[in-house]
């Protein structure tokens, strides 16, 4: 964490949005599951509305018994949906493999499945997903078929590089009969995405300032998050909102285990996540590229958000 987080406060412009794992502490785990309750943020309930008119063709197109889940979070609603359509057709019985560098929110999410699914069973992970996946994708031919789902848009966290080595490597770790299926925010008109970064009571503003608690917890930060103000701009030649902290004085900041101080202008700004939106055609092109063949796409009546299905090549 220390390299990530000098690198990114050392560039220019200062940019931690190539670790977005750091935002989920305890903390960023609860505000983001309090992001997708949010009026404006309609990409957990549209994907949500998605799998319960799909999850049961999913799970018959596929014939997978278990299921992996990167980056579960809460395993909510949605991973609900993909358990009971994989478990109806196996007699009650399916298996669960789900990977999220939070330990919290995976603990919390597991003892509850637990407690609600008697034919279930969980080998959980607490763990990078840009790390080796071997653990989780384990390469015993005697093992059944796998779903490997990648939810809530996180794939469009990644910026470009570090996507295309994530599904490279994904690519790599399944075998034939497994499958993939990836959720993706779509490409729309500026103020519905703005919106859902940009939320009324703040959430995401808070969600955005807690990774400053962060740095501040684990390296000795000295950063106050009432000096930063939460940016969420769409940059429609990237295709993606990218997340800013924007200083509003001119301020030094010191970081006591990395030994420096970081000069921050009046109204200099700190990138801090990016959010990728795709269409149809460019989300079907980054599975070709990463060597995945695309294999369904489904959406909802309104286009804003997709679930893309994909087998190894
Ligand atoms: N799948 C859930 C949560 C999405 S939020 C949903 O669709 O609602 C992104 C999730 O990925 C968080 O739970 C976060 O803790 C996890 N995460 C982010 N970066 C990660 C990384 N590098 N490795 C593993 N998990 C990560
Ligand atoms: N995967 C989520 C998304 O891209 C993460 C997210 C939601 C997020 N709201 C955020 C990240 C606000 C940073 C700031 O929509």
């Amino acid at each position: 964490m220390a390299e990530d987080i000098r690198r990114g406060l050392t560039s220019t412009p200062k940019d931690l949005s190539p670790w977005p794992k750091y935002l989920y502490d305890g903390e960023g785990s609860r505000l983001f599951e309090e992001i997708t309750r949010l009026p404006e943020y309609y990409q957990t309930r549209t994907e949500t509305s998605i799998l319960r008119r799909r999850a049961e063709e999913i799970a018959a197109r596929t014939g997978c018994e278990e299921l992996v889940e990167l980056g579960s979070g809460a395993a909510g609603e949605k991973t609900r949906l993909l358990l009971d359509a994989l478990a109806a057709r196996n007699g009650g019985r399916v298996r669960y493999a789900p990977l999220d560098v939070s330990g919290s929110a995976l603990r919390k999410s597991g003892e509850r499945l637990l407690r609600e699914y008697p034919g279930l069973s969980i080998r959980g992970f607490v763990g990078d997903f840009e790390g080796p996946l071997g653990g989780l994708l384990v390469d015993d031919p005697g093992t059944p078929p796998r779903l490997v789902a990648f939810l809530g848009g996180t794939i469009g966290n990644f910026t470009p590089r570090r996507r295309l080595r994530f599904l490279r490597g994904l690519a790599a770790g399944l075998r034939p009969g497994d499958a993939l299926l990836v959720g993706v925010d779509l490409v729309k008109d500026v103020e519905t995405l703005e919106a859902a970064y940009n939320d009324r009571a703040g959430v995401t503003a808070r969600f955005n300032r807690n990774l400053l608690r962060v740095i501040n917890a684990r390296l000795g930060g000295r950063f106050d998050p009432r000096l930063f103000e939460h940016r969420a701009p769409y940059v429609a030649g990237k295709s993606r909102v990218e997340m800013w902290l924007v200083s509003r004085a001119a301020q030094r900041v010191p970081v006591e285990s990395l030994g420096i101080s970081v000069s921050f202008a009046p109204g200099e700004g700190m990138r801090t996540e990016i959010s990728t939106k795709f269409t149809p055609v460019s989300a079907r092109r980054m599975l070709e590229e990463a060597g995945l063949r695309a294999a369904g796409f489904y959406t909802d009546e309104d286009r804003l958000f997709g679930l893309l299905l994909a087998t190894p090549p």
